[in-house]
């Protein structure tokens, strides 16, 4: 049996590596100029179909080869985020076709500069937008995509820093306008995004952070929100108990019933931004019913009545910004004026844990039970942690038909590096 499964493992990267060689030749991201025989492997993680966990897997994959204006990164790390369950769970609009290797940026050091590339030296130390591919050995992404890391700045602080920190700048700055002497409201407050909205609202003065969390991270994160609530409080009557007249910002990644309860919370000239939906998430694999449920509940907004109550509604999604409407240039702005604000010790990323690729599962369980405060990071040069129950690294015999079961990692062992 165990022979049989070893088989099938190797079948299955075979199959991979032709695929990746086939991606080669017809040069969509696996490097043109491969032939048979001269064709270099990497370590990448595998998401083989939509589904659970189990559908998770390292794996050895075609090194790609930089094309025209890309860059080629021996990648050290890469955030794991929250969106990256969703499109595990296929819970995205438009979900890529799988196999793919899942990953929206990382950092790591320069190996090849693709043509008409300048700005950068091989050996440059940087961190990256990619869309997709991130969780691997080595990338290649577009020049644009890409920003060298301040000289004190970790690796793994790097790989936490892009998506979290521009997205709660762009929301806070370019959208809602952050002034002095604002209010701003915001959920998961212990998360990636949520510690960056925290952080960059105390470099304005006088600015008062309404956070929801759950309870057991409010010891942690209290210093960086004014006032915390549990995540299953009444938030709308504490806000209002505190500020009658509600909040100037509100921040929902949650979507469904906060809509509404957010709008409500707005005070006149108050913008509200949607920019997540992390109620759809309340399992392993997709639900169609927290799907459907959380459509149902988003409240229908009318603008004559915005019109009458002084409200701004928005929404803010940065991957579509960066690889749908070509906006990569506003981007770059605000990383220089995000590495500004590190360098001078006003922000700075917060790593939750250190994970192998070998571990992705366990990181992934671990935002699936609320467990983290703030980021979640792959360490490529992380040795697994022995001893697990059912390592990633292994393809069942089921393969990619394999079913899901909501919870087979409940016993997994496996303790991550905490930092
Ligand atoms: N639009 C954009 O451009 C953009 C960019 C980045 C992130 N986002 C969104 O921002 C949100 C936060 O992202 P992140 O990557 O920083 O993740 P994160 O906040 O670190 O995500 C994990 C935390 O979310 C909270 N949470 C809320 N609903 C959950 C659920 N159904 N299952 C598990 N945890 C849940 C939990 O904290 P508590 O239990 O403490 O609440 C959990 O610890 C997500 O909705 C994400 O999609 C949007």
């Amino acid at each position: 049996m165990a022979k049989e499964g070893a088989e099938k493992a190797d079948e299955t990267e075979q199959m991979i590596e032709k695929e990746g060689g086939k991606e080669a030749a017809e040069g969509s991201g696996g490097g043109s100029s491969l032939r048979a025989g001269d064709t270099k492997e990497m370590r990448a993680v595998l998401l083989s179909g939509f589904g659970g966990l189990n559908k998770l897997r390292v794996s050895k994959k075609v090194m790609p080869e930089p094309q025209e204006g890309e860059l080629k990164i021996r990648v050290k790390a890469c955030g794991l985020n929250f969106i990256d369950l969703m499109v595990r769970q296929g819970n995205i609009d438009n979900p890529p076709k799988t196999p793919l290797v899942p990953g929206f940026e990382c950092s790591g050091i320069i190996e090849a500069l693709g043509d008409s590339v300048a700005g950068f030296e091989i050996g440059d130390r940087v961190m990256a937008f990619v869309n997709y591919n991130a969780w691997a050995e080595v990338v290649c992404t577009p020049v644009e995509f890409v920003y060298k890391i301040p000289d004190d700045m970790s690796f793994s602080e790097a790989a936490a820093f892009p998506m979290n920190f521009v997205t709660a700048y762009m929301m806070l700055f370019e959208v809602a306008n952050l002034r002095e002497g604002m209010s701003v409201l915001v959920h998961s407050a212990g998360g990636g995004v949520g510690q960056a909205v925290a952080q960059l609202c105390s470099t304005i003065p006088g600015v008062t952070v309404f956070g929801t969390a759950s309870s057991f991270k409010h010891e942690a994160i209290k210093d960086s929100v004014t006032h915390l609530f549990d995540r299953n409080a009444d938030y709308v009557q504490e806000v209002k108990r505190i500020s009658a007249e509600g909040v100037d910002i509100v921040l929902d990644c949650l979507c469904g019933e906060n809509t509404g309860k957010g709008l409500s919370l707005l005070k006149p000239l108050g913008t509200y931004i949607l920019y997540g939906s992390s109620n759809m998430v309340t399992g392993e694999t997709k639900s169609f019913f927290s799907f459907a449920k959380s459509w149902w509940q988003v409240e229908k907004v009318n603008p004559i009545k915005l019109y009458e109550e002084n409200k701004v509604i928005a929404g803010f999604s940065l991957l579509n910004l960066l690889f749908k409407q070509g906006r990569s240039g506003l981007i770059k702005g605000i990383m220089d004026k995000l590495i500004t604000l590190y360098n001078e010790k006003k922000i700075k990323p917060l790593v939750d844990s250190l994970w192998a690729l070998e571990e992705v599962k366990e990181a992934m369980q671990r935002i699936h039970d609320r467990g983290n405060i703030g980021k979640l990071i792959l360490d490529v040069e992380k040795a697994p942690t022995p001893l697990m129950a059912n390592d990633s690294t292994e393809t069942s015999e089921a393969g990619e038909e394999e079913e899901d079961h909501e919870g087979d990692n409940e016993n997994k062992e496996r303790m991550p590096f905490i930092q």
